[in-house]
C-alpha cells in the first residue's frame, strides 16, 4: 500500500515536473479582476467566440464546422463571426463579441499585426485569447493554435527539388499580412536558396499573393511564364488557391502537367488535380485535432485552468504558448493511404473525374468521410462487411 502511495505520488511529481517543462498556460495575468472572466472560477457553460477571417477556401468552412461541432460535444456556447477579410469588420466583431460576455476569444486573424488590438482588448476585459492557425503578431497571446507552419514550406520546397533538382523556380507566396505566408516562405528558402546559390536552380519571380487570391496567382503565374519564355520548371505556391490559380495560367500556356507545382490544404480541387496530374503535391493538414485543441484548450483558460501547450513561437513581444499539429506531404503515391484513409475526402469525390477502370483499388475503410461524418463510414463498413458475407 505504502509502495502504491509512493508509486503514485512520484508519477504525480513526474506529470507536474512534465507539465512544467513543456510549457502550460492558464489564460491573461493581468486585469483579472475586470470584466466577465474576473472573478472566481467560471460556473455554467462557457461562452465561446471565434472570430474568423474568411470561409474562402474549404478548409476554413472545415474548421467552423468543426469547431461548431466540438463546442457542442463539450456544452458550450459558442458564436462564430466572419469579417471576410476586413480588419476593421473583424476588430467590431471582437468588440461585439466581448461586449456580449464571451468568456475566451478563439481568433483567426485576417491580419496578424492589427488584430493585436483585439486581443488588448479582450485582456482589459480578463478574457483570454488563443490565436487559431495563424499568428497574432506583438501581443500577448494567450495560446497559439496551428500546424507546424514553417516545416510546410521546408516540405513543399523538399518536394519540389527532390523531382526537379535543376532548372526556374516560381515562389507564389500568400498574403503578406498573414504571419503564415511569411513562415512559409521561411521554410521554403530554407532549403531552396542554397539550391539557388549552388546555381542548381533559378528563383525567377517570387511575389506575394494579396489575400491569398487565385487572381493574382495567375497573373503572376503569367507574367513569370511571360518574362522567361514558358521556361518554368517548378511552381511553389504556398497554398492550394494559389497553385490552382498558377496552374490556370500553366494551362493556357499548355504547360499543365509538365511543370511541377506544390500546394497546401488537400482542399477537394487540389486532390482532385492531383489524381488528375495538373498539381504535383499538396500539404494535408487534418483539421479535426486543430479544431478540437483550441475548442478544449478555450474551456480550459475559461476556467483558469493549465493548458498544456508543448510549444512555442516568438510573436515579436512574447514567446506565445503554442500547440503545433503535423502536416503530411501528399502527391497522387499517397493519396489514397493519407486524405481518403482519414475519410477527409472520399474515394469517389478525388477520383470523381478520373475513369472509373484508373482507380486504385481501395477498401472500404479508405472510401469513408470520418472527419466531418461519422455515420456514413460506420454506414460504408457496415455495407462492405455485409456484401463480404454474401
Ligand atoms: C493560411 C492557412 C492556409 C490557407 C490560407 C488561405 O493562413 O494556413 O491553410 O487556408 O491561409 O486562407
Amino acid at each position: 500500500m505504502r509502495h502504491a502511495k509512493t508509486l503514485s505520488a512520484g508519477a504525480g511529481l513526474v506529470a507536474a515536473l512534465l507539465i512544467s517543462l513543456s510549457g502550460c498556460v492558464s489564460g491573461p495575468q493581468q486585469n483579472q479582476s475586470a470584466g466577465n472572466n474576473g472573478g472566481g472560477a467560471k460556473t455554467g457553460p462557457v461562452k465561446i467566440g471565434f472570430s474568423m477571417d474568411t470561409l474562402k477556401e474549404e478548409r476554413w468552412q472545415r474548421d467552423k464546422q468543426l469547431v461548431e461541432q466540438h463546442a457542442k460535444e463539450v456544452g458550450a456556447i459558442l458564436d462564430v463571426q466572419v469579417a471576410n477579410g476586413d480588419d476593421a469588420v473583424q476588430t467590431k466583431q471582437a468588440d461585439n463579441m466581448l461586449t456580449q460576455g464571451v468568456d475566451v476569444l478563439i481568433v483567426a486573424p485576417h491580419n496578424g499585426e492589427i488584430a493585436a488590438s483585439i486581443v488588448e482588448a479582450a485582456h482589459r476585459q480578463g478574457v483570454p485569447v488563443i490565436s487559431y492557425d495563424r499568428l497574432i503578431k506583438n501581443a500577448d497571446v494567450d495560446l497559439y493554435v496551428s500546424h507546424q507552419v514553417e516545416k510546410i514550406g521546408e516540405m513543399q520546397a523538399r518536394y519540389a527539388l527532390d523531382h526537379v533538382p535543376h532548372g526556374n523556380y516560381v515562389l507564389i507566396g500568400g498574403a503578406p499580412t498573414d504571419n503564415n505566408a511569411l513562415l512559409l516562405r521561411k521554410g521554403q528558402e530554407n532549403i531552396l536558396k542554397p539550391a539557388a546559390e549552388r546555381g542548381d536552380i533559378k528563383i525567377v519571380a517570387n511575389p506575394f499573393a494579396k489575400d491569398w487570391k487565385m487572381e493574382e496567382a495567375l497573373r503572376y503565374m503569367e507574367d513569370a511564364l511571360t518574362a522567361n519564355n514558358n521556361k518554368i520548371d517548378a511552381v511553389v505556391a504556398s497554398n492550394d488557391g494559389t497553385a490552382v490559380g498558377a496552374i490556370s495560367a500553366l494551362e493556357r500556356a499548355q504547360l499543365a502537367g509538365k511543370v511541377l507545382v506544390t500546394g497546401q490544404d488537400a482542399q477537394l480541387d487540389a486532390c482532385q488535380k492531383i489524381v488528375e496530374g495538373t498539381l504535383t503535391m499538396t500539404i494535408y493538414k487534418p483539421i479535426k485535432p486543430l479544431a478540437y485543441s483550441a475548442v478544449d484548450a478555450a474551456l480550459k483558460l475559461a476556467h483558469k485552468e493549465p493548458v498544456n501547450a508543448p510549444d512555442k513561437i516568438n510573436n515579436g513581444k512574447i514567446d506565445v504558448p503554442a500547440i503545433l499539429q503535423e502536416p503530411q506531404a501528399v502527391d497522387k503515391n499517397n493519396m489514397v493511404n493519407t486524405v481518403i484513409k482519414d475519410g477527409y475526402h472520399t474515394l469517389e469525390e478525388v477520383y470523381a473525374h478520373v475513369p472509373k477502370d484508373q482507380w486504385p483499388k481501395a477498401t472500404a475503410s479508405n472510401g469513408r468521410k470520418a472527419e466531418v461524418s461519422p455515420f456514413i463510414a460506420a454506414f460504408s463498413l457496415l455495407l462492405a462487411a455485409f456484401s463480404w458475407v454474401r
